[in-house]
């Protein structure tokens, strides 16, 4: 299946590489506004692919069937729209749209048409998320009490979107994941916009009906984090993403235990607290995005909904959305 990518900023080189790598896709060209990104573009792809300046251009051919978007996010809507129109399949970057009912416009465009679009949540493609999203699944953390992320480093700055919905969108993700797209009933947040129009730093709290969840997001933090606890009745788990890939994931046999009965202080119950085995489970690296792409391509070929379909965007764009305006008010 012939793929072409259009935004060669940042990031659309890891996407172009993936795609590259990718036995079911072909990579048939690269659009980018400026020429100095196709040049570079070029200095890796050589006479394999082809360059466009003008995405209409691409959208317009016959040979392609599929179109990867790695723009900025507030051009997103219009290039997805455009591409439906025009019968192609669709990988976006996260976050989908900047607004929820763009969303919700594009997936009942996708549905008419009877297309794919696939949202790339990287982190539900990432072995760690899988391997805790088992672990819940087995019950081996018991219930879920709480997750808290956080997700810093000093930059990049962005001015169309904020830091939580460049950052938080992860952790949205990774909690609808593993909850099976459990929605909050509560949202609070907090941001400081002294940098950019958009908040740099924001604090995200939100409960649902079984646990709550704090994220933390930031473009001004003199250190480099992005983790994750998902705590447990029965044990806790810690995803670091910046350690090795071997020692990502930390297995807590700790916790709290309710004693009941008799002989116990504090009138009919007493807690205790429980100390056992630390352990790092070994999980073959994977690459998250290469999974993702994978998934998008079968999603095609199968004709069946992506993981991160738009109806997941859409839960998640909710949350976003509900934040910015409590963050403003
Ligand atoms: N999944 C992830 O982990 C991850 C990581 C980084 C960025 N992203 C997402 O990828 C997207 C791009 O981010 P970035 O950091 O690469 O941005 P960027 O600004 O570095 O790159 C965007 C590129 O798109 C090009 N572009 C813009 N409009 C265009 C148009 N109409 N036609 C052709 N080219 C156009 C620009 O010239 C630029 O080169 C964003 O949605 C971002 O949120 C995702």
């Amino acid at each position: 299946m012939n793929i072409a990518l259009i935004g060669y900023g940042y990031w659309g080189p890891n996407i172009a590489k993936n795609i590259f790598t990718n036995h079911k896709l072909s990579l048939h060209s690269i659009c980018d506004l400026r020429q100095v990104r196709l040049d570079k573009a070029f200095n890796s792809y050589k006479n394999s692919t082809y360059y466009e300046t003008d995405y209409q251009k691409l959208l317009s051919n016959q040979e392609i069937q599929a179109i990867a978007i790695a723009v900025e996010t507030s051009s997103h809507y219009q290039i997805a729209k455009d591409a439906l129109n025009k019968g192609k399949h669709i990988y976006i970057e996260k976050p989908f749209t900047s607004t929820v009912q763009e969303a919700i416009d594009l997936a009942r465009l996708a549905e008419n048409k009877g297309l794919t679009i696939h949202v790339n949540h990287i982190m539900m493609y990432h072995p760690c998320i899988r391997k805790i999203k088992d672990l819940i699944d087995n019950n081996e953390l018991g219930e879920i009490l709480y997750f808290e992320a956080m997700r810093m480093n000093l930059g990049q700055i962005k001015k169309d979107v904020s830091a939580m919905a460049d950052l938080a969108i992860h952790d949205l993700s990774i909690i609808d994941y593993l909850s099976d797209g459990k929605e909050p009933f509560y949202i609070k947040a907090v941001g400081e916009k002294k940098y950019n129009p958009k908040e740099s730093l924001t604090f995200l709290m939100l409960r649902y009906e079984n646990f709550i969840a704090h994220i933390q997001s930031s473009w001004i933090s003199p250190l480099k984090e992005r983790k994750l606890i998902v705590a447990g009745t029965k044990k806790m788990v810690v995803f670091d993403d910046v350690r090795p890939s071997t020692e990502k994931l930390t297995i807590y046999d700790k916790g709290v235990d309710v004693i009941a009965g008799e002989n116990v202080e504090y009138e009919d119950y007493a807690v205790k607290l429980r100390e056992g085995d630390i352990l790092m489970p070994y999980i073959p690296a994977q690459d998250a995005l290469f999974t993702s792409i994978e998934h998008f391509a079968e999603c095609i070929e199968t004709n069946k909904l992506s993981t991160s379909d738009p109806q997941q965007a859409i839960r998640i764009l909710k949350i976003l959305e509900q934040a910015e305006l409590v963050m403003n008010t």
